[in-house]
């Protein structure tokens, strides 16, 4: 019987070699461990056995029993190991793959600007005065010095934001330019002191709107930066050159401009300004369309009637004024030729800046 016991392991541990999977290693448990196995029917035919052998024979088996049941756990974790190896082979990772980057949000260019502009007159004292979108004809045109159907208007088509209006000569636009705020923040500023109104030096930023057939050059809305100083003794040596210093700080210590002639209704004397032309330097190209110089801004001496008009003595106080494009500043630093690129909400274009 001692035979057969070492007959049963060898068989059993042989057996058990070349299990692969977990169904016939659970086959194997019972082949050679359960109830009916050859080695569980030794103990049962152990008192058919010489009475001094069976304590030998009992030993042995249950040694027997003891290393089965422990190459048995032995084959279990190796088979697990092997199951989840073949796991990880079939969902391979290639951790060395870069990731993806996470995409990430950005000011649009005009914004851009437009901070970099408020920047620079905020070095310079000015405050930023935010004044409405939707107007009306008195405060857009008529308190400016546009008279009623004056010609003046035609520069600035405008959106009526009501189609039938009983307001007669006074109807309700989108605002065309950032002008009317100068009443609105004169008028508010004069209240507080209407005998000595309070000096103001303010810019006024926002989106304009105009009536105008899209094309490369202009668009139908659009923001401009007003700016405006009102007090005693301001000159247009005070408009050149704080002008002449945002230029500076905008475009560089380098940069030359001009002053040149031109016409507001609510300024007087008027003027608009150019920067040299940064893409060919002076010499004549075609983005300054062979001048050498870029139109950046509109400016002027606040007129006697507009000055009046916010509450301010035009005896007493003078002021100036100014208008720049943020959108056109933004495409001549960048050399961007539609300005149509700005709200077309396209990626390719927004995601440069
Ligand atoms: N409002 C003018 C325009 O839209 C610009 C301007 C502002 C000019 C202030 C002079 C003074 O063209």
């Amino acid at each position: 019987m001692l035979d057969q016991l070492e007959q049963i392991e060898r068989e059993a541990l042989s057996s058990l070699e070349v299990v692969q999977d977990e169904e016939s290693l659970q086959n194997w448990k019972v082949a050679h461990l359960g109830r009916s196995s050859p080695l569980m029917g030794t103990f049962d035919r152990l008192r058919d056995a010489p009475k001094d052998q069976r304590p030998l024979i009992g030993r042995r088996a249950n040694e027997i029993k003891g290393v089965l049941e422990a190459a048995f756990e032995a084959r279990e974790i190796v088979l697990r190991q092997v199951a989840v190896q073949q796991a990880l082979e079939s969902e391979r990772l290639d951790i060395t793959l870069p990731g993806r980057a996470m995409a990430r949000g950005r000011l649009h260019p005009a914004t851009q600007t437009m901070r970099e502009i408020y920047a620079v007159f905020a070095e310079m004292g000015f405050q930023v005065y935010r004044s409405r979108e939707v107007e009306s004809d008195e405060y857009n045109f008529q308190l400016l010095n546009f008279p009623l159907h004056h010609p003046a208007r035609d520069m600035q088509d405008s959106f009526y934001v009501e189609a039938e209006s009983d307001r007669g000569d006074d109807p309700i636009l989108m605002r065309t330019h950032t002008s009317p705020g100068q009443i609105h923040a004169m008028r508010e500023n004069a209240a507080l002191n209407p005998e000595n109104p309070p000096p103001i030096r303010i810019i006024l930023p926002g989106m304009c709107f105009r009536y105008e057939q899209v094309t490369a050059r202009s668009e139908m809305q659009f923001n401009q930066i007003e700016g405006l100083a009102v007090g005693y003794n301001i000159t247009l040596g005070d408009l050149k050159g704080t002008l002449g210093d945002f230029a500076r700080r905008m475009f560089g210590e380098n940069v030359r401009y001009r002053f040149r002639a031109s016409h507001f209704p609510f300024t007087e004397p008027s003027a608009e300004m150019d920067i040299e032309c940064f893409v060919c330097g002076g010499e004549g190209c075609p983005v300054c369309k062979r001048t050498g110089w870029l139109e950046i801004l509109g400016c002027g001496m606040v007129h006697p009637v507009v000055l009046a008009n916010g509450g301010y003595d035009p005896e007493r106080y003078t002021g100036y004024a100014f208008g720049l494009g943020p959108e056109r500043i933004t495409m001549l630093r960048h050399r961007i030729e539609d300005i149509r690129s700005f709200w077309a909400n396209d990626l390719r274009f927004l995601e440069q800046f």
